[in-house]
């Protein structure tokens, strides 16, 4: 058998010792546990769509509060032996008995927690549906090798650390009120100091069935009838039609190009890709290098804002509602934007035809990147929403629900958690798919490509776009992953930033430029990067060293010391 040699890429690693060796797959992901499933699998003859699976339902258990079972996500692929891309949308839909209005009182006001906190708040799981189809389409091994490492960490238990303390403390109020979940994730009806482990056997079981039967044994029959049954005794309004009739989508990824670099990235209904597009054109009109330090961040922030009022305007599924994205992806769009940008003056975003307001709470996502030895990728980007999704375990399940319904626009002119607002294009409509800022993409230059993505809730897409840049800088995945993070989102009208990002010298000139700016208490995002030279294949990784994931690159060969 094949010793392959693996190389632990530490965030704060560098890669001096391995050049001279073939690097042939990489696994970065926002948990060791999933980092090691993933490479586990390669190591056992799986692709890298193996991997994702493995990487996916790992994630599922271990990283709870983040993605799950009960949640959705989109799966970007580029498939090696066809050099075709391929985004499968395995995001929650409304179920069929939603109303536009749900969330409203009588007086047309948003009632407080509904569409945040338990089963009313779920749309229906597209995961266990992705994975079959990721399985059974692309990938060379059973569900009963790649969800092996998933059940396992089930039935023994993880390790809790801080973070995991942090988010359950956040939503205790919601977890003690599922009974299931109290009993799961919480300890006496706290959140579990660090060191505490958490068996969830329910879950396990839930994950043999699908290994076992595929989608079919979630989405039809025993389970499908618990899962139905236990969200509609505690208020929500879930039926075994909605659950019998999901099904994951292909699409096609929205591409565009930025001085010579290709963008793959996600399609509607993700507003990630056609956002990050519409930001990369109106830059290409500007040389950045002849401006000021402050300048091109002052550019960045316009650009951003820009491209966030038509994401609050035009976004939505596509299935449903009709989005202009061969317009909102154009050059020439892009420059009628770019030519309202004065490089001297912030334009107040009440100065944009105006769409509505809003503040960044709290959020949660994962996302992985992968690459195998055929050069097969996956950017995938998971959520459950809020930390711990809705915080509803359906009994005897242990599938922790979603609370992706928060995506809508309940309200025209309200904010959602992520301080986003949007119009009608995102308005609740039985069966639709909630707008999201999910963004997995690829980047491919002459001489090297990557994959990466991060969650955030609405500063994913700034977040994706700053990588990019950095990486179109020459920069590897260790240096996209660390720079440092600043957002604008057309409302509110401030740059929010991460604590030391900013010098007091730029605040002040970004300042008589007219901005308002935020500085956070904590930097954010958790970005997982792969980046590889077309001509050696090398591989480099990098996970975010804001967060506790892992990157690892396995030569699939024996290495010499
Ligand atoms: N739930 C976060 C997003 O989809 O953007």
């Amino acid at each position: 058998m094949i010793r392959r040699f693996r190389v632990l890429v530490l965030t704060f690693a560098c890669f001096f010792a391995w050049h001279a060796h073939v690097q042939a797959a990489a696994v970065a992901s926002a948990h060791p546990l999933a980092t090691d499933a993933g490479i586990e699998v390669l190591d056992k003859g799986g692709n890298a769509f193996d991997a994702a699976v493995a990487v996916t339902a790992t994630l599922a258990v271990v990283e709870p509060y983040s993605s799950g079972i009960g949640g959705g996500g989109f799966w970007l692929l580029h498939l090696s032996s066809e050099n075709r891309d391929v985004m499968l949308d395995g995001r929650e839909r409304a179920p069929l008995a939603a109303e536009r209005d749900m969330y409203l009182d009588q007086h047309g006001d948003l009632i407080p927690g509904a569409s945040i906190d338990g089963p009313l708040s779920a749309g229906i799981p597209g995961v266990p549906a992705a994975i079959e189809h990721l399985s059974s389409k692309y990938g060379k091994l059973p569900l009963s090798v790649t969800l092996e490492a998933a059940i396992r960490y089930a039935r023994q238990g993880f390790t809790t650390d801080s973070h995991y303390q942090r988010m359950a403390g956040f939503r205790e109020d919601a977890l003690r009120a599922s009974t299931d979940a109290a009993a799961i994730f919480l300890k006496n009806n706290k959140a579990p100091e660090p060191g505490s482990v958490i068996r969830q056997p329910d879950l396990a079981t839930t994950l043999s069935i699908i290994a076992r039967e595929g989608a079919r044994g979630f989405y039809q029959g025993e389970l499908a009838r618990r899962l139905v049954d236990s969200v509609v005794r505690n208020g929500g309004i879930w039926s075994m039609e909605d659950l019998a009739s999901y099904r994951v989508v292909e699409r096609e990824p929205v591409k565009g190009v930025f001085r010579g670099m290709q963008i793959v990235s996600a399609a509607p209904p993700s507003s990630g890709g056609i956002a990050l597009i519409q930001m990369l054109n109106m830059l290409e009109g500007f040389d950045r290098a002849t401006l000021t330090e402050a300048q091109r961040i002052h550019l960045l922030a316009e650009v951003m804002r820009r491209a966030y009022r038509d994401r609050a305007e035009f976004l939505g599924d596509t299935d449903f509602v009709s989005v202009p994205v061969n317009r909102l992806v154009s050059k020439k769009y892009a420059d009628r934007l770019a030519a309202g940008i004065k490089l001297d003056a912030a334009t107040p975003s009440d100065a944009l035809t105006p769409v509505a307001v809003g503040t960044q709470k709290a959020s949660d996502t994962t996302h992985f990147s992968i690459i195998d030895d055929d050069g097969n990728r996956v950017a995938a980007t998971l959520s459950i929403n809020f930390p711990f999704g809705s915080g509803f375990v359906a009994a005897g399940t242990g599938v922790l629900l979603n609370d992706e319904m928060d995506d809508f626009s309940s309200k025209p002119g309200e904010p959602n958690v992520y301080g986003l607002v949007g119009a009608e294009a995102n308005a609740i409509e039985p069966g639709k798919r909630m707008l999201s800022s999910m963004s997995p993409s690829f980047l491919e230059t002459d001489d090297r490509i990557a994959v990466l993505g991060t969650p955030g809730g609405s500063r994913i897409i700034t977040m994706v776009l700053l990588a990019a840049l950095a990486f179109h800088e020459g920069g590897d995945a260790q240096a996209m992953v660390d720079r440092g993070r600043f957002h604008h989102q057309y409302l509110p009208d401030k740059i929010i930033a991460e604590p030391s990002v900013f010098s007091a010298k730029l605040m002040r000139a970004l300042s008589d430029l007219g901005h308002q700016i935020q500085l956070l208490d904590s930097s954010y995002g958790n970005m997982h990067v792969i980046v590889q030279q077309k001509e050696s294949g090398k591989l480099d990784a990098a996970s975010d060293r804001r967060g506790g994931g892992e990157a690892l690159v396995d030569s699939g060969s024996v290495a010499s010391p």
